[in-house]
């Protein structure tokens, strides 16, 4: 059986077979409307959500299949105390497959070690989303038609942004990347994602606090949200939400080509004035969220 729990679990090779199985779902969608006829996908969201767990679902209904499943802690037996383990091994005797949300870091791993249906990571804590990292290949795949040779800049919490770590972790076994992380100093990449990806890798990266210094070098600049609920106090959040805001006056040394990306939901990091930029493509993301997800169920279900 085959969970998806880290980003690194799938080689290069099979993360280009995903993207271009998306992309022919994108081009042909009649031809994959019945592939998982009587399956059922299990969503189980102990964090909220709005684009995964719903992009999940209309991925596993557009395949032909059912949903079911929970999106918060509080409406599930975890609020009388059940753990992950046995939650997992429940609701595996209902479902095919399982997409599950956790605040705690290593909960989505926990689980596959107990459950008999594949299980896979819709986000756990500050550490990893690899489901989100797909539909980012796909968007930069679409967008800039390659993984290689590109200048990418990461603005915002490096430190709690899950996304960013696994997009990291992606883009480092391609050649000529460069990374670009643009963060105040308390929300700096964990040293750990530094040394053991960045480092280890040899990938050029430079680190600053201005955004527009470096901005004219991006071939994709990647916005993240500060993310409040990873704050231990109030204060701290309330300091640093607002560090950096990209504007339509920020962007005019920006190349033309340039892809502008954000994991959403965003707050106040990009300002709506830029969403009729050309060169906005987050809902892009969105929409590529849904297509890859199908192609990722249909890989796990062992389904051609
Ligand atoms: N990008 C993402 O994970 O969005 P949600 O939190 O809405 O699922």
């Amino acid at each position: 059986m085959n969970h998806l729990i880290d980003i690194l679990q799938l080689s290069t090779q099979e993360i280009d077979e995903l993207v271009e199985k998306a992309k022919d779902i994108i081009a042909n969608p009649e031809a994959y409307a019945h592939k998982c006829d009587g399956k059922i996908l299990a969503t189980l969201f102990f964090e909220p959500s709005t684009r995964t767990r719903l992009s999940f679902e209309s991925a596993m209904l557009s395949l032909g299949g059912k949903t079911l499943g929970f999106s918060s802690a509080s409406s599930s037996s975890a609020a009388k105390g059940e753990s992950v383990a046995d939650t997992v091994r429940t609701v595996s005797c209902y479902a095919d497959i399982i997409a599950m949300r956790h605040p705690k870091e290593g909960a989505p791993l926990v689980a596959s070690m107990r459950s008999e249906v594949p299980v896979i990571n819709a986000g756990d804590g500050g550490h990893n989303h690899p489901t989100q990292t797909l539909t980012d290949l796909l968007t930069i795949n679409r967008e800039k038609g390659r993984f290689n040779d590109l200048t990418v800049g990461f603005c915002g919490d490096l430190k709690f942004g899950r996304t960013v770590h696994s997009l990291i972790s992606a883009l480092s076994r391609y050649t000529g990347i460069k990374f670009v992380l643009v963060s105040p100093e308390e929300l700096k990449l964990p040293s750990y994602v530094k040394n053991e990806v960045i480092k280890k890798n040899n990938i050029p990266y430079e680190q600053t606090t201005d955004l527009e210094s470096v901005m004219p070098e991006l071939d994709i600049l990647y916005m993240t949200r500060v993310q409040r609920e990873r704050f231990f106090n109030e204060e701290d959040y309330l300091r640093l939400k607002d560090s950096y805001i990209l504007t339509p006056e920020k962007l005019k040394n920006a190349k033309q080509d340039l892809c502008i990306m954000h994991p959403l939901p965003r707050v106040n990091e990009i300002s709506v004035a830029v969403d009729d930029d050309p060169r906005a493509c987050y809902f892009k993301q969105v929409r590529n969220g849904r297509y890859i997800r199908m192609a990722l169920i249909m890989k796990m279900l062992g389904i051609e």
